[in-house]
């Protein structure tokens, strides 16, 4: 145990994710509970610079668990990304005598505050993985990850009922920036026909097989692209093939930002919630610069550097199943 850490401060950073709140709520409550002070950073790490912290008792994180979005605000600071900016943080979590802070985010957040560990050591950062993308190193769970997952999905069953009513082809595009998590898992539970994913190659020529096959059947599909393509968007890519297709009824769908609001589901609550109080745990182990992670349904330790210098990668179990009961493509 740690006593010498008494007072801590937690932020929300990059982009917002279902469960963001929870885990304040999770992370406040557990620090009130070891007989801490706790303070929110307003905006991510702007606010460290610009000063704009608030004291946090209980009462402030109720009645929040159930909300979208993060009630301390997000950003993605370029002024954090400047030694003089975090120095700057430093000295403001310093003159509060705060020697914890727990950050909220993904692997962006996670890399700025590598840094500022590095660079200033009595400091303990603990992050917490939340990012709807999925896609960091060493958890198999990030949060708002299920929440954004099951919005899609009701969104592409909605798509379908006119892809079907139509005889439409549409090319539904997700989010996930580099990385395909949300597009295969979405499109493996919405029964998608074909997946394109930035994990593989040739997506283009495969989406053109399939194309070529389903001509002689004039049915809908659904096609989900993964926004993080080499070979571009969907509408790019819709511009790309449509020519070559003049029968077909080609729409392009953009999801956009819906995935990534609403109502966090159980899922993301429940590990939010369990995250939160092991970030304290570790700050009371007297960690210094470590993720707290999800794997095999239970907590992990994972240092902090690693988490964005190593890629998580999706199974090829995953991207199999889609091209088994996906598009009846005969292996080649
Ligand atoms: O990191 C989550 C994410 O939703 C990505 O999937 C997406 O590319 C990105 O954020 C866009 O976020 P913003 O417009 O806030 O930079």
């Amino acid at each position: 145990m740690n006593n010498d850490v008494k007072k801590i401060a937690v932020l929300t950073s990059g982009g917002d994710a279902p469960g963001m709140n929870a885990a304040i709520r999770a992370t406040t409550r557990a620090a009130l509970h070891s007989g801490m002070e706790v303070f929110g950073v307003m905006k991510g790490f702007q606010g460290l610079i610009d000063d704009d912290l608030i004291p946090l008792k209980s009462q402030n994180v109720s009645g929040i668990i159930q909300r979208g979005g993060t009630f301390l605000q997000s950003a993605r600071s370029s002024d954090f990304k400047s030694v003089e900016g975090r120095k700057i943080a430093y000295q403001n979590l310093k003159k509060r005598d705060i020697s914890a802070l727990v950050v909220i985010g993904g692997d962006g957040s996670f890399t700025g505050a590598t840094t500022f560990a590095v660079e200033f050591p009595d400091i303990s950062i603990i992050g917490i993985p939340a990012t709807i993308d999925n896609d960091i190193y060493g958890t198999d769970y990030t949060i708002g990850y299920d929440t954004a997952l099951n919005t899609v999905i009701e969104a592409v069953d909605n798509i379908r009922d006119t892809a079907s009513s139509f005889n439409r082809i549409f090319l539904v595009e997700v989010m996930g920036r580099e990385a395909g998590f949300i597009a295969v898992n979405s499109g493996i539970a919405s029964g998608a026909e074909v997946i394109m994913v930035p994990e593989r190659k040739n997506q283009i020529d495969k989406l053109r097989k399939f194309l070529d096959r389903r001509a002689q059947k004039n049915k809908s599909s659904i096609v989900i692209v993964a926004e993080g393509l080499e070979e571009g968007s969907a509408m790019e890519i819709a511009n790309i093939i449509s020519p070559d297709y003049p029968n077909f009824d080609i729409k392009v769908s953009v999801l956009g930002y819906i995935q990534r609001g609403g109502r966090p589901t159980a899922k993301d609550r429940v590990i939010a919630s369990l995250m939160g109080i092991a970030a304290i745990e570790a700050i009371n182990d007297g960690q210094k610069s470590l993720m707290v992670g999800w794997r095999n349904e239970e907590i992990v330790h994972v240092p902090l550097s690693k988490t964005f210098k190593l890629e998580k990668s999706i199974s090829d179990d995953m991207l199999n199943a889609v091209e088994i009961i996906g598009t009846f493509l005969p292996k080649n």
